[in-house]
């Protein structure tokens, strides 16, 4: 009666790496109960997800081509427009597409490059394309994870000529350069060729350039915005839902699941608690969803 925060289903958002190059799902090791799926079995998979009351997906693509500049990105007929329409034709379930270039470019970065440099500018109307590829094939929202500045409103302009209005965009706002993302780096395979990440994700360091990046995005369009880690990164949530009061998403990353897994099966701790725990503070903290690959297990666990 007196608990101020109740998570619940309907506040969790499952990601989903979709395979082109496999026929049935393959576990992804660093990355306990996760697996990624074929375009055979996701729809199956998305049907699970709708039955437990979980209301959104978040795709991921890994393409069986990589090249320099991503071209598998935005084909029509990508690994990430097919996954779309399966779990659009199959489900009620909103969609919301990774978008970024990382997962299709051979060398893993997130924008176009020349020699070791990252060029923002060039790759605002690549994102462009990308997300009418995305909305064309039937995504709800498309969810920018490049940290690309002037992203949102390359995307918002290029989304609104094709007549694509009503297709939201869920920006990765607030996005540290962070440790947390190693196993992510084996799910969808996005390691980088060379340096980092650092020129385009955020300093750990810092809060008021977080604050900064979501006021940019939301005055140029986006419909809802995303802190991410989630828990190493809490006082920023709590600052961006309060200073914007938009829709707030938190990712609680790939890291941040694999060492409670990892833990958990060393019995070193409680996991199921540690989870529980874990997501409450993320509510509390001033999430209205969450993106954890915990959704499905929360709710087979706890119910909607
Ligand atoms: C791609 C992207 C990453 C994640 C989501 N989208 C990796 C990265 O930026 O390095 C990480 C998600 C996770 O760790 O669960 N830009």
């Amino acid at each position: 009666m007196v608990a101020e925060t109740r998570l619940s289903t309907r506040d969790m958002i499952m990601p989903i790496f979709v395979d082109e190059r496999i026929e049935a799902p393959v576990a992804i090791e660093a990355m306990p109960g996760q697996m990624r799926q074929s375009l055979s079995s996701l729809a199956e998979e998305a049907g699970r997800v709708e039955d437990l009351g979980i209301p959104a997906v978040l795709l991921f693509g890994l393409p069986a081509h990589k090249d320099e500049i991503g071209s598998q990105a935005s084909d029509p007929d990508g690994v990430i427009q097919k996954a779309v329409r399966a779990v659009k034709d199959s489900t009620g379930l909103v969609v919301i597409t990774d978008l970024c270039l990382c997962e299709y470019t051979s060398h893993g970065h997130c924008g176009l490059i020349r020699g070791q440099e990252i060029l923002n500018d060039e790759t605002l109307p690549v994102l462009g394309e990308v997300a009418v590829s995305q909305a064309e094939a039937g995504a709800d929202v498309v969810a920018p994870s490049g940290m690309m500045d002037h992203m949102v409103g390359a995307i918002r302009e290029a989304l609104d000529v094709e007549g694509f209005d009503e297709t939201s965009i869920l920006s990765y706002a607030a996005k540290y350069a962070s440790a947390f993302y190693g196993p992510f780096r084996e799910a969808a395979e996005s390691g980088f060729a060379f340096g980092d990440r650092r020129g385009y994700q955020m300093n750990p360091a810092n809060v008021n350039e977080a604050l900064w990046e979501v006021q940019l995005d939301v005055e140029e369009g986006a419909d809802m915005v995303m802190v991410k880690p989630a828990m190493p990164y809490l006082d920023v949530l709590r600052l961006v839902k309060d200073r914007f009061g938009l829709p707030t998403a938190a990712y609680h990353v790939s890291g941040e699941y694999s060492m409670i897994m990892a833990a958990a099966d060393k019995g070193w701790l409680d996991g199921n608690a540690a989870m529980l725990e874990a997501l409450t503070s993320i509510k509390r903290a001033g999430a209205d969803m969450i993106i954890t690959y915990w959704a499905m297990d929360f709710a087979r666990a706890h119910g909607r």
